[in-house]
């Protein structure tokens, strides 16, 4: 256990959220599953909903999130507005004292992120990532199995995902298979396309974020191999979200057609697997959400987990960027 980072006394750990639409919600309820953990605040500048959220954990509704942290002066704070007020809220948090989950993409721009990731490191506390697809279920089995070395070496990775999952998409494969080095990219269709305006407001146009139309891709793998990454907005998300093909020198393994309704796909390979640990159970994409948290929770802990931290959410953002600038360039773009 990592005392110096625990509430004194065994009490039980505090808890903020910041924004109170979607995605705080699905925190807060995550929160509280856990034993040893109170929902002490929730603030959002639409009072009603911090208020509906409050009430429904018997915690204090608040509309402006530096009230809040001076107030309640939280262990974790949960960031789960858009991407344009990550930064500055998830900084204040860090430097009021906070560990912090933001909700992916880290940041708006690559210097928020950086900024972001340099407070957490200088005040010592832990800035995570919300990359849930990393529990998805059959990731987690896939992962053990390549870790374990039971489907061998890697040599052909191809990924296929919906625009909205990309990003979770770059953060996957490096969870997977290790860091990307460099891009090839060619991009068609412009943010225009891409429907829902949260999606959009203030990220920096130098990241992708969501890929209209169309993106093609190369990703150099530090290990050696390489990926394939296709994505488009264009696929209905209620019929696919994600899709992963592996070419390993012992065989054929792909996830297909990972989409809400089963998030965890259907598997297909040419290996013999009939000793290794079975398949997981289909499970709705809606249950990705909660093991991401308490793994967060777990690692304020000291726990030993591994959780996507402040960095990842910033590496994966430097991908998002070397995809922009491979595809202005049309060169193989190296990423520092
Ligand atoms: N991990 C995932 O799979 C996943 C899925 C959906 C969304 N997200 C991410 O979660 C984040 C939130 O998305 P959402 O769909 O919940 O958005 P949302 O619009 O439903 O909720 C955002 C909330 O933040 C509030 N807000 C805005 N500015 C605020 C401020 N300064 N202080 C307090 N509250 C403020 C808004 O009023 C709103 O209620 C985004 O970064 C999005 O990309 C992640």
């Amino acid at each position: 256990m990592n005392e110096k980072l625990l509430p004194k006394g065994g009490e039980k750990m505090r808890v903020a959220i910041i924004g109170c639409g979607g995605q705080g919600r699905i925190h807060a309820n995550a929160y509280a599953q856990l034993n040893g953990v109170k929902i002490v605040g929730c603030c959002d500048v639409v009072e009603e909903r911090a208020k509906e959220l409050a009430d429904k954990f018997g915690a204090k509704a608040f509309n402006n999130y530096a009230t809040m942290l001076e107030t309640v002066r939280p262990d974790i704070v949960s960031v789960c507005t858009v991407e344009g007020q990550h930064a500055e809220i998830t900084i204040a948090a860090l430097k009021a004292g906070s560990h912090v989950l933001c909700e992916k993409m880290l940041a708006a721009t690559l210097d928020e992120a950086k900024a972001m990731v340099e407070t957490a490191q200088k005040v010592g506390r832990i800035l995570a990532t919300q990359f849930n697809y990393r529990h998805i279920p059959s990731v987690r089995w896939l992962k053990n199995l390549l870790d374990k070395g039971f489907i061998g070496e890697p040599l052909l990775v191809t990924m296929m995902t919906h625009g909205y999952c990309h990003h979770h998409g770059i953060d996957l494969l490096r969870f997977l298979f290790g860091e990307i080095v460099s891009v090839q990219a060619t991009l068609r269709g412009d943010r225009s396309e891409v429907p829902y305006k949260g999606f959009k407001d203030g990220i920096s146009d130098d990241l992708l974020y969501i890929p209209s139309r169309a993106m093609g891709a190369l990703a150099y793998f530090e290990r050696g191999f390489v990926g394939v990454l296709a994505s488009s907005i264009r696929h209905q998300v209620t019929d696919f979200m994600l899709e992963l093909h592996l070419l390993t020198d012992k065989g054929r393994i792909a996830l297909r057609r990972m989409r809400n309704a089963n998030i965890c796909g259907e598997l297909d390979t040419n290996l013999d697997l009939q000793n290794l640990p079975p398949f997981p159970e289909p499970v709705p994409f809606s249950e990705t959400f909660a093991p991401s948290v308490h793994a967060f929770v777990a690692a304020v802990k000291g726990e030993p987990v591994t959780i996507a931290k402040g960095e990842d959410g910033l590496r994966a953002m430097k991908i998002e960027h070397a995809l922009v600038v491979a595809n202005r360039t049309g060169q193989i773009v190296q990423i520092d």
